[in-house]
C-alpha cells in the first residue's frame, strides 16, 4: 500500500544528522536490490562450478593388470568406448615397419604411446569416419587387414597403431590424454 506524506510532514522528516527519511528509503531499496542481486548470483555461480559427478565422470582409471599381452579391454570414457590394449612384440614391430609416406594420417607408434610404453595403446573405440565402434578389441573379433581393429559399418581397418589405413575414415582413432598412476594404472582424461 502507498504512503503518502504531507509537505508540513516532510520537515519533520529531517534526521539530526541531517540525513532525511526519504533518502533513506531510497538508499534502503538500493542496498537491498544489491542484496538481490548478490542472492542469485550465488545460485547462478554454484550451478555452474562442476559436479562432483561430474568430475568423477570426467576422467577414468583403468587397471591393466588383469590383461594379458595380445588382448584388449573396452572401457568408459566420458560416455563413449574406450580401447585399451597390450600389443604383442610382434604387433609393435609390425607398427614400426610401416613407412609413414604410406600413413593417410603419419604418426608413429611411439607418438601414439607413452614414453617407454610402447606395449600398451590407449586409443577411443569411435571410427573416425561416421562414429560406430570398430572391431578388434574384444576377444575372437575380426581385427581387419591390419591387425588392429575393423569398423563393421563401412569397412574402414585401421593397423596395430589403431592408425588407419583402409576405407573411408580420414583420421586415426583418437589417443585421449591420459597417464600412467603406476605400471599397472592409467588415469585417462
Ligand atoms: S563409421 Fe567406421 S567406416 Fe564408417
Amino acid at each position: 500500500m502507498a504512503t503518502t506524506i504531507g509537505t508540513a510532514d516532510s520537515e519533520t522528516l529531517a534526521t539530526q544528522n541531517g540525513v532525511r527519511r526519504r533518502d533513506f528509503i531510497n538508499i534502503a531499496a538500493v542496498s537491498s536490490a544489491g542484496v538481490g542481486a548478490l542472492a542469485t548470483l550465488v545460485p547462478l555461480v554454484s550451478q555452474m562450478a562442476p559436479s562432483k559427478d561430474v568430475l568423477a565422470e570426467s576422467t577414468t582409471e583403468v587397471d591393466l593388470s588383469a590383461i594379458k599381452m595380445g588382448q584388449g579391454i573396452k572401457a568408459v570414457f566420458r560416455k563413449q568406448p574406450l580401447f585399451v590394449r597390450y600389443l604383442t612384440p610382434k604387433e609393435i614391430a609390425e607398427a614400426q615397419a610401416v613407412p609413414l609416406s604410406e600413413l593417410r594420417d603419419p604418426q608413429t607408434l611411439d607418438e601414439r604411446t607413452k614414453p617407454g610404453k610402447l606395449n600398451w595403446l590407449i586409443t577411443m573405440g569411435v571410427c573416425t569416419h561416421l562414429g560406430c565402434v570398430p572391431l578388434g578389441i574384444g576377444e575372437g573379433e575380426p581385427r581387419g587387414e591390419f591387425g588392429g581393429y575393423f569398423c563393421p559399418c563401412h569397412g574402414s581397418q585401421y593397423d596395430t597403431a589403431a592408425r588407419i589405413r583402409k576405407g573411408p575414415a580420414p583420421k586415426n582413432l583418437e589417443v585421449p590424454d591420459y597417464t600412467f598412476e603406476t605400471d599397472t594404472k592409467i588415469l585417462v582424461g
